[in-house]
């Protein structure tokens, strides 16, 4: 982790005179980049994700409607300093009026005056028929969720039959230029190693930037093991089968995966960067810029924090915009310095990962 100054014993910073201030830890981390949860729901059941049957989904008087939605997040760029937001859920092409809530979010100016940099996280079904009205919307960039590329293999790990479906999406987000097309692969121990080169090769001649995940301790608890899961480390090894790896030069930032240059051993015009996202074995906590509102309007300083922020009753009993901030504000300020997957007691958080918004 970066060393920082530890500002243990202050209080969050007070607004400037625009009635402005920036989302600050006590650890000096700045948030700028905001994850929304759009729905808890998902049309797919990937077995890290869900049982077979579904979650209990939140009921619909709980969740933000647009114009809730829609106000937390011109508050967050309009008071709070936030730059980048990212739609996730569950299965945010779900959400009805997605391409309304990216159009208002494109509409607000960030601190800097420019524009918010808008991103997808979808398991990419659907995407095709609407990745060219989400552009217009003004969607920068997608990441498209994708474990295999063998269709059996799909159905066991989504038990769902949905692979075509994906992959035209990939095509038409390539094609429709919100570019880089980023793939998440989420590796799984005894599950997909096989599919970590065919993913490679796939991604790479697709001109889609692949980046291979570690598992994080999220999902149903039986799930995951540290002593079972495939490290960073592994997924290098795998590669190195079948490519040749040199580290990219780009800056890293507050970016969590480590980029390489990639080269097939056997056609060199097969080439291009590849991510690898070590969630746990190299925790980027230190460098997290990120804040998260759940789709029941609570904010999350952390994907594996224990204690949340609600706004929602606020919201819905008359707080104003600068009461809503600042109660944001507070939140963030708490945020732990890491997340203490590796620390002896650690407990995974309450909300699995569809609720919470990856
Ligand atoms: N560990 C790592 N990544 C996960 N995702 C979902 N659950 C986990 C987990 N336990 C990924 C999904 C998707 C993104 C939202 O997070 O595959 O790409
Ligand atoms: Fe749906 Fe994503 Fe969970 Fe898979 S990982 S079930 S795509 S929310």
């Amino acid at each position: 982790m970066t060393t920082r100054l530890v500002l243990q014993h202050m209080r969050p910073p007070p607004t400037t005179t625009k009635g402005r201030r920036k989302l600050v830890d006590k650890h000096g981390r700045v948030a700028r980049d905001l994850r929304v949860s759009l729905t808890d729901r998902c049309n797919l059941r990937c077995t890290y994700c869900m049982p077979a049957e579904g979650l209990e989904w939140l009921p619909t008087e709980q969740t933000l409607n647009d114009a809730e939605v829609q106000r937390l997040i011109r508050i967050a760029v309009e008071k709070l300093g936030i730059r980048h937001i990212r739609f996730t859920g569950g299965e945010p092409l779900l959400r009805p009026n997605l391409e309304g809530i990216i159009e208002s979010t494109a509409a607000l100016r960030t601190d800097e005056g420019k524009k918010v940099h808008i991103a997808l996280t979808t398991n990419g079904l659907g995407l095709d028929k609407r990745v060219e009205g989400l552009k217009a919307a003004g969607l920068d960039r997608v990441n498209i969720s994708l474990d295999t590329i063998d269709a059996q293999r799909y159905v066991h790990l989504t038990r769902r039959d949905r692979l075509a479906g994906v992959l035209a999406s990939i095509d038409a987000a390539v094609n429709a230029g919100v570019l880089p097309v980023k793939i998440n692969a989420v590796v799984m121990p005894g599950v997909n190693e096989v599919d970590i080169v065919p993913l490679a090769t796939y991604c790479l001649s697709k001109g889609a930037q692949l980046r291979f995940i570690e598992q994080m301790p999220l999902g149903p608890r039986d799930q995951w093991k540290r002593s079972d899961m495939v490290t960073a480390d592994d997924i290098l090894t795998y590669l190195r089968d079948a490519f040749i790896l040199t580290p990219a030069q780009e800056p890293r930032g507050a970016a969590p995966a480590a980029l390489w240059e990639a080269t097939s051993t056997t056609d060199p015009g097969l080439n291009g960067q590849i991510g690898i996202i070590a969630s746990v074995t190299h925790p980027f906590c230190g460098d997290c810029d990120r804040s998260r509102l759940t789709t029941d309007g609570t904010i999350r300083n952390c994907l594996f924090s224990r204690t949340e922020t609600p706004l929602r009753e606020a919201l819905r009993t008359g707080a104003s915009d600068d009461e809503l901030a600042s109660m944001w504000a507070t939140a963030m300020w708490d945020k732990k310095p890491g997340h203490g997957i590796e620390d002896v007691g650690f407990l995974q958080p309450d909300r699995p990962m569809s609720s919470i918004g990856g």
